[in-house]
């Protein structure tokens, strides 16, 4: 059977997406979803956060959401525990962290792992952890980006994937910077997405490899994978 009959013939990816605020990325999955750039479907909407504004923008789309709150559960294995049988529930391919503010633990990471993603906003390894805008213009740095990467138990630690990069400007601002940078996420997010969905991407022993060649660096958007998660040049150049 062709590549195309084998795909065309494949149920769309079950996706489970992890928020805990606004939601921006998650709706630009969806919108990739709906404009048919990716081949896949949202089973749902699970938020650690009963406020999350994102929830009710997704349950405006007609998605399923789910709240696991964090505040009812007296430690981390209670709650990922309980956030583990929810999304267990929808039987996800894949769980995509958009905006989820919490490090999730081995076990809960063991079960979905290479199948765990996450998008950071900052050219990792550099700047991990919170407020990222701020410290890239206080360091002086010319350049700043996202990266998508694969999840383990250390925050922002895992193999990245791809990146996108964007200019500091001498006059900006945290939020400036962090405006531009997530119109940039929009992009980065559903073109990675489709790539893994295409089978191209795994984790093996921990390295990222691309039909089953070992990648050296993360792929750049624009320069590397284009926005419908097409490799440009093959990708593998690096
Ligand atoms: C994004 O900047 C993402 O990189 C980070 O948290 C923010 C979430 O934004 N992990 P949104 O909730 O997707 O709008």
């Amino acid at each position: 059977m062709s590549d195309a009959v084998e795909q065309a013939e494949e149920e769309p990816a079950r996706l489970v997406v992890l928020i805990s605020g606004r939601g921006s990325n998650c709706r630009s999955i969806l919108r990739a979803i709906e404009h048919g750039r990716l081949r896949a479907r949202i089973a749902a909407v699970v938020s650690d956060r009963p406020q999350a504004a994102g929830l009710g923008q997704a349950a405006g789309a007609g998605l399923d959401t789910v709240v696991c709150d964090r505040r009812r559960y007296p430690d981390r294995d209670g709650f990922e525990q309980a956030l583990l049988a929810a999304i267990d529930g929808f039987a996800p391919d894949w769980l995509v962290l958009a905006g989820f503010m919490r490090v999730l633990g081995a076990v809960f990471v063991d079960r979905y792992a290479g199948r765990l993603v996450n998008i950071h906003p900052s050219l990792l390894p550099a700047y991990r952890g919170l407020d990222t805008h701020r410290r890239v213009i206080e360091a002086g740095e010319r350049e700043h980006g996202a990266s998508v990467h694969f999840v383990i138990p250390r925050l922002d630690a895992g193999p990245v994937i791809s990146q996108a990069r964007i200019a500091v400007g001498p006059d900006d601002s945290p939020d400036q910077l962090a405006e531009r940078l997530l119109s940039q996420e929009h992009r980065l997010y559903p073109a990675t997405l489709a790539l893994l969905l295409n089978h191209r991407v795994e984790l093996a022993d921990g390295q990222i490899h691309i039909d089953n060649h070992r990648l050296h660096a993360p792929l750049l958007l624009g320069r590397d994978l284009d926005d419908d998660g097409h490799l440009l040049d093959d990708g593998l150049r690096h």
